[in-house]
């Protein structure tokens, strides 16, 4: 069941997604959040950092698992999501880093390190809440649109639409890595909430058919949400620009 959040911008969305963590954390002090990168959760991120700097939340009891990470950046490399993760929030509130997850895109064995991730998720019971972006082809961690989609923790190659929409935050476009260890469909829907987020009109095409057409296709990997029970999507006017209202 999906609920939808139609909100003004960017910002609305950011604050209404940092309340909806919140909102969980209040019930359970050592919630599993379930995490994602890209520049859709920064201002969650910072609103979550506002609140713990108010003393409003705690994260000394929170443990995280995230959704995916490059494969073959180092894990300090500016672009890796691990990086990310610790810049944007982890060194910024009280959270044990050792309670953090974030895939080993650098493993010597990434078949291995996909598995062993797996049982991570499944180690802590699955995420009390997952966050997810979502990609301009409705993809949601680097689970890419495709005739098949994975259930589990895989490798996976990404699609040059996503290469050329990431490479934005490298150098050049050859800098982007061409693989990515994600969770697969499976271990997202193992969450017991999930909050997808998206904003700005290139989103609006995929937002459109995850919303208007309650059907799955793995042409869109975001319509998969709809066989969960708890999803809300927080999306700003110009990513709902498609939806029926
Ligand atoms: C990130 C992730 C990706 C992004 C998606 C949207 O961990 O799994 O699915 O959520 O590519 O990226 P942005 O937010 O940069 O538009």
């Amino acid at each position: 069941m999906i609920n939808t959040i139609i909100v003004k911008d960017y910002d609305e969305m950011s604050e209404k997604a940092a309340e909806e963590i919140c909102k969980v954390l209040s019930c359970k002090k050592n919630a599993i959040l379930g995490l994602a990168t890209g520049s859709t959760p920064i201002g969650m991120y910072e609103n979550l950092v506002k609140k713990y700097e108010n003393g409003n939340i705690d994260f000394s009891e929170v443990k995280t698992v995230n959704l995916d990470e490059y494969v073959g950046l180092e894990k300090d490399h500016d672009q890796s999501y691990r990086y990310f993760m610790d810049f944007n929030l982890f060194d910024k509130v009280n959270i044990n880093k050792e309670n953090t997850h974030v895939p080993n895109g650098n493993a010597v064995d990434m078949e291995e390190e996909a598995i062993l991730y797996e049982k991570i998720i499944d180690s802590l019971g699955g995420a009390d809440i997952q966050v997810l972006g979502i990609g301009g082809n409705g993809h949601v961690g680097f689970n890419e649109p495709d005739d098949k989609l994975s259930l589990y923790t895989s490798v996976v190659k990404l699609k040059d639409e996503t290469i050329k929409d990431n490479s934005r935050f490298f150098d050049s476009i050859d800098d982007v890595p061409k693989y990515a260890i994600s969770m697969g469909m499976a271990s997202i829907l193992k969450a017991k909430k999930i909050l997808l987020l998206a904003s700005g009109e290139n989103k609006a095409k995929a937002i459109g058919e995850l919303l208007n057409e309650k059907a799955v296709t793995t042409k869109n990997p975001s319509t998969f949400l709809g066989l969960h029970h708890d999803v809300i999507v927080i999306i700003d006017e110009k990513a709902a620009k498609y939806v029926k209202r």
